[in-house]
């Protein structure tokens, strides 16, 4: 390991030239990352269960991810997509067709989140011709401005940045713990019922272009959708001709013990949007459809001079063949389980939990301030982050007040890891 030429005082002290406009969760500062370990300037280690936001999800420095990258920096690390094609590029197209349910076989790629959320929501108004696009309130898109216009999970996302792309309609999303005293079928039906009402008062299925819906949603608090919701979801955009597009930045690629989160319900949705876990830590994000939808969508309607980069590419390789090759989704499922069961235990003797939810290892803990109103316990949830924190344990809240701490754990996290995480979080709740 190469010394750092900064101690963690000198960084701090340093970062006044760094936008103050960015969020952080710490105020400390990172050496390096080992496996499941990520390391601050002053080399204690931290068992990291946030991975940059779902991101490093085989964890850090990972051999097989690392050697893919210098093998391709060493070859080439451009020219992109318009001079033609690259190894790494089409094999991981190949791969992601494979590792997406039929019909999906056309992936187009790009560099964030946020840049793919808008090439879809282009996408779904070019081939469909039509103007309106529906997502749900609580949802986090990204923070370009087409994802910002279908963004709620927080006012401060919003705030300012009038007006959004026209057009776009919020309805309520089925949040069955914070909105129906945890009937998911109430949820269900008032969620359903909202779009019916959307498309009877204010604008016509027929002019509706596509559905976006994050399965779980991420940012917006860790919440679930219930099944169900997304079978009748499917059911009506395809009775009225509109395209699903499911955004699974976050909860994609293994990460709920199903390669894709949609995957629990049964449903094929038009369109996927991936990013976050694609490529490990380097940018890349994708746009996945049947063939036919990009067809229509037309030779040059978008791009992207950097997205498809052949060295995240050949990252994304090294991920997914890892992914297949260890059995790594059914192990997010296994230690998923775990996790869940530990942290129902812990909310047993602690009644400033409300709740714990999610599939696999994208796992959700509510703070409440009583179990009976859900009133939010916003001071209780950041205490116990930074105290975890402090223990030797990073995990992150989320929320649209950031009342809910989010585990998300790597996909080949150890079974001895999980049980030393949730010792770590019981004693940070012991002690906050
Ligand atoms: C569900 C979801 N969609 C989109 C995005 C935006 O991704 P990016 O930050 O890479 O632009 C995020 C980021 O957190 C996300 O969680």
């Amino acid at each position: 390991m190469n010394p750092l030429t900064l101690s963690s005082t000198d960084l701090a002290a340093r970062a006044g030239n760094l936008s103050p406009v960015l969020g952080r969760y710490f105020e400390r500062s990172w050496s390096h990352g080992e496996g499941h370990r990520l390391y601050d300037t002053d080399g204690r280690a931290y068992l990291d269960f946030a991975n940059g936001i779902a991101v490093t999800a085989l964890g850090h420095h990972h051999p097989r991810v690392t050697a893919a990258i210098h093998a391709q920096v060493d070859r080439l690390i451009g020219p992109t997509n318009a001079m033609g094609f690259a190894e790494p590029v089409v094999r991981l197209a190949e791969l992601l067709a494979a590792a997406l349910p039929d019909p999906i076989d056309t992936v187009m790629f790009l560099n964030s989140g946020s840049e793919a959320i808008d090439g879809a929501l282009k996408l779904a108004r070019r081939v469909t011709g039509r103007p309106g696009i529906v997502a749900f309130r609580g949802s986090f898109h990204g923070r370009t401005y087409g994802a910002t216009s279908i963004t709620s999970s927080s006012l401060n996302y919003r705030a300012g940045y009038e007006p959004f792309l026209p057009s776009v309609h919020l309805v309520p999303y089925p949040a069955a713990y914070r909105l129906h005293g945890g009937d998911e079928e109430a949820a269900t039906a008032a969620s359903l019922a909202a779009l019916r009402d959307l498309t009877a008062t204010t604008i016509p299925a027929t002019s509706v272009a596509a559905v976006v819906v994050e399965p779980i949603q991420g940012e917006g608090g860790y919440i679930p959708a219930p099944l169900p919701f997304l079978r009748d979801l499917r059911e009506f955009c395809d009775v009225h001709g509109i395209l699903l597009v499911a955004d699974e930045v976050q909860s994609g690629y293994g990460r709920t013990g199903r390669m894709w989160a949609f995957e629990h319900a049964g449903i094929v949705p038009d369109v996927v949007v991936m990013a976050k876990a694609i490529a490990n830590g380097l940018p890349l994000s994708a746009i996945a459809s049947r063939r036919e939808l990009q067809e229509r969508w037309g030779k040059g309607a978008h791009g992207s001079t950097y997205g498809g980069n052949p060295v995240a590419c050949a990252a994304g390789v090294a991920v997914l063949e890892t992914i297949r090759d260890e059995g790594l989704v059914a192990n997010a499922a296994e230690r998923g389980g775990e996790l869940t069961t530990g942290l129902r235990a812990l909310m047993a003797e602690d009644d400033r939990i409300g709740d714990v939810r999610g599939p696999g290892l994208m796992v959700g803990v509510e703070f409440v301030r009583d179990r009976a109103t859900r009133e939010p316990a916003v001071e209780a949830a950041e205490a116990a982050m930074q105290r975890a924190a402090d223990l030797g344990l990073l995990v992150l809240s989320c929320g649209p007040s950031h009342e809910v701490v989010r585990w998300i754990p790597p996909l080949n996290v150890t079974a001895a890891e999980i049980a030393e995480g949730l010792e770590l979080f019981g004693e940070a709740l012991r002690t906050t």
